[in-house]
C-alpha cells in the first residue's frame, strides 16, 4: 500500500528520477513533471498529497506554480527546491505559503522526512473536512439561523427529508429572500447523497427549447449547432440532486416532458430515440402561488400535484418574531469581521426598528441592510440611522445628528437631499403613519391593510390599539 502521492516538478531529469526512485522505495507513489505547464493538469488527476518543485524551471517558474497550486487548492503542501545560494526564492516561496523549502544539492533523507510531514498535514486536513461534513450531518441545518416556532417546524421537516436516501420531489415555497436556495443546498449537504452532485438550474433564465436541451441533453445533429452530443443536467445530477429554481417560470411547452422525467425517472435526449434511466432527487423552488396558477391553467395541474406532495414553506421574515435579531446579529458578526469594524451590537431603537420594518426582501434584504450599516458605523453600536430603512408609506428615520454617518453616502434608490428634507420622525410616529396610510389605502378593511403591511391581522389589531387607532 502506498503511503501517499507525490508530484515532483523538475527539469533536471536525472535528479527527478532519483527522487522518484527514492520515494517509491519508501512506499510513496511519485510522478515527475518536466515543467510547471505539465504539472498543473496533474493536480486534478493525481490529487497529490504533496508537491516538490524546483524554483528555476523553463517557462513558468516554481514560484508562479506555487501560486497556481494555492489557487487550485490551498491545502496541498508545496515544498520548493532551490539551488544553493539562491535563498531569496525560498524566502519568497515561504511568504507565499510554501510548506517548506529544500536546498540543492538535495539530501534525499531530508526530502523524505519532509514528504512524511507534509503528508501527515494533508491527511489531517482531509480528516478535518471529513469531520466538518460529519458535524453537518449530526447537526444538520446548523447553518440556517432561526429559532422561531415557524422556522423550527420547517427545519424539522427539512431534516427528516434530508435524512432519506429517496423521496418524492420537494417543493420549497416562500417569498424572495426567505432562504429557499439555502435550504435546498442544506438538504443536499446533510444527507446520504452529500458526496453526489447538486445541480442548480434557474428556470427563468432560458426559453423552452434551450432549457430542454440543457435539462435533457441532445444527440449529435439534433439541431444545427449540435456538433457533438451533450449530457443533460438530469444525467449530470445522477445519484444526487437536481434543484429546479423558479420552477414557476418553466414554459408550459416543457412542463409535460419535465413531469415525465420526474414521474418515470427516465430522460430522452433531444434528437434521441432511447430513454435513459436516472436516479436523481428533485428539489424545486418558487416564490409564486403555483396552486393558484395551476387553477388558472398557467401551470400544469398534474405537474403541480406531482411537485406538491411535500411542500416546505419558508415564512416571511416579518412572521419569524425574534429571528430577525438572531439574523441581524449573525450578519453583524460576519460583516464586522469582514470589514474589520469594531461594531458589536444594535442599540434598542435599532432593534425596535428591525422588528416593525416589514422586510419585503426578507433575509437577503436584512443582510444587505446590516452590511451597509456596518460599513457606515463608527462606534460599537448600530443605531436606526445606520440602518436607514424607509418604512412603507415613505416615512424614513432621519439622521439625528448630521455627522452621525460621516460624509453623505448614497442611500439605495434615494438621493440624500430628499432624505435630509424630511421632518424628523420617531419610530412611533413612523409606525403610526404607516398604519394610517395602509388603512386608508385598504378603505378601512383591516385584513387588506394587514396584507399591505405584511403583518398578521392580530399584529395589526394590536398595533392599532397601541396607537389608539382602533374604532
Ligand atoms: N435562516 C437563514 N439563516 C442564514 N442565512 C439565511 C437564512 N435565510 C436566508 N439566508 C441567506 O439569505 C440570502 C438569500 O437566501 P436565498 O437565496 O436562499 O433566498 P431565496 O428564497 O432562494 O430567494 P429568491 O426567491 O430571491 O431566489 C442567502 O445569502 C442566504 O444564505
Ligand atoms: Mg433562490
Amino acid at each position: 500500500m502506498s503511503t501517499g502521492t507525490v508530484l515532483v516538478v523538475d527539469d533536471e531529469r536525472t535528479l527527478a528520477r532519483a527522487i522518484k526512485a527514492f520515494l517509491e522505495a519508501s512506499g510513496y507513489e511519485a510522478t515527475v513533471a518536466d515543467d510547471a505547464e505539465a504539472a498543473l493538469p496533474l493536480l486534478g488527476s493525481l490529487r497529490p498529497d504533496v508537491v516538490f518543485t524546483d524554483v528555476r524551471l523553463p517557462g513558468m517558474d516554481g514560484i508562479e506554480l506555487l501560486r497556481r497550486i494555492r489557487e487550485f487548492d490551498p491545502g496541498i503542501p508545496v515544498v520548493v527546491m532551490t539551488a544553493h545560494g539562491s535563498i531569496q526564492g525560498a524566502v519568497e516561496a515561504v511568504k507565499l505559503g510554501a510548506f517548506d523549502y529544500l536546498k540543492k544539492p538535495l539530501d534525499l533523507e531530508e526530502l523524505k522526512l519532509l514528504a512524511d510531514r507534509a503528508r501527515e498535514t494533508s491527511a489531517l486536513r482531509q480528516e478535518l473536512s471529513y469531520y466538518r461534513q460529519q458535524a453537518l450531518r449530526d447537526q444538520p441545518f446548523s447553518d440556517v439561523v432561526g429559532q422561531s416556532a415557524a422556522m423550527r417546524a420547517v427545519l424539522e421537516q427539512a431534516r427528516q427529508i434530508a435524512a432519506l436516501q429517496d423521496t418524492p420531489p420537494v417543493l420549497i415555497t416562500g417569498e424572495t429572500g426567505t432562504g429557499k436556495g439555502l435550504v435546498a443546498r442544506t438538504i443536499h449537504a446533510s444527507g446520504p447523497r452529500a458526496e453526489r452532485p447538486f445541480i442548480e438550474v434557474n428556470c427563468t433564465a432560458l426559453p423552452a427549447t434551450l432549457m430542454e436541451a440543457e435539462l435533457f441533453g441532445h444527440e449529435r445533429g439534433a439541431f444545427t449547432d449540435a456538433k457533438e452530443s451533450k449530457l443533460g443536467l438530469f444525467e449530470a445530477a445522477e445519484g444526487g440532486f437536481l434543484f429546479l429554481d423558479e420552477i414557476g417560470d418553466v414554459e408550459l411547452a416543457l412542463q409535460g416532458k419535465l413531469l415525465k422525467a420526474i414521474e418515470d425517472r427516465v430522460v430522452r435526449r433531444v434528437g434521441g430515440v432511447r430513454d435513459r434511466k436516472i436516479d436523481v432527487r428533485i428539489l424545486a423552488a418558487t416564490n409564486r402561488d403555483l396552486a393558484h396558477e395551476s387553477e388558472r391553467e398557467r401551470f400544469r395541474r398534474d405537474l403541480y400535484f406531482r411537485l406538491a406532495v411535500i411542500i416546505l414553506h419558508l415564512p416571511p421574515l416579518r412572521e419569524r418574531g425574534d429571528d430577525v435579531y438572531l439574523l441581524a446579529e449573525f450578519y453583524l458578526r460576519r460583516f464586522s469581521t469582514k470589514y474589520g469594524k469594531p461594531v458589536r451590537r444594535l442599540d434598542p431603537a435599532a432593534r425596535d426598528l428591525l422588528r416593525v420594518y416589514p422586510w419585503p426582501g426578507n433575509v437577503r434584504e436584512l443582510s444587505h441592510v446590516i452590511e451597509r450599516a456596518v460599513l457606515w458605523s463608527k462606534g460599537a453600536e448600530l443605531t436606526p440611522e445606520h440602518l436607514s430603512l424607509t418604512m412603507p408609506g415613505g416615512a424614513a428615520p432621519r439622521r439625528s445628528s448630521p455627522d452621525a454617518l460621516g460624509p453623505e453616502l448614497p442611500v439605495a434608490g434615494e438621493p440624500p437631499s430628499r432624505r435630509a428634507a424630511e421632518p424628523a420622525l420617531t419610530l412611533d410616529q413612523m409606525e403610526r403613519s404607516a398604519l394610517e396610510e395602509a388603512l386608508r389605502e385598504a378603505g378601512g378593511n383591516q385584513t387588506r391593510a394587514a396584507q399591505r403591511l405584511g403583518i398578521s391581522r392580530d399584529t395589526l389589531r394590536y398595533r392599532l390599539k397601541k396607537h389608539g387607532l382602533s374604532g
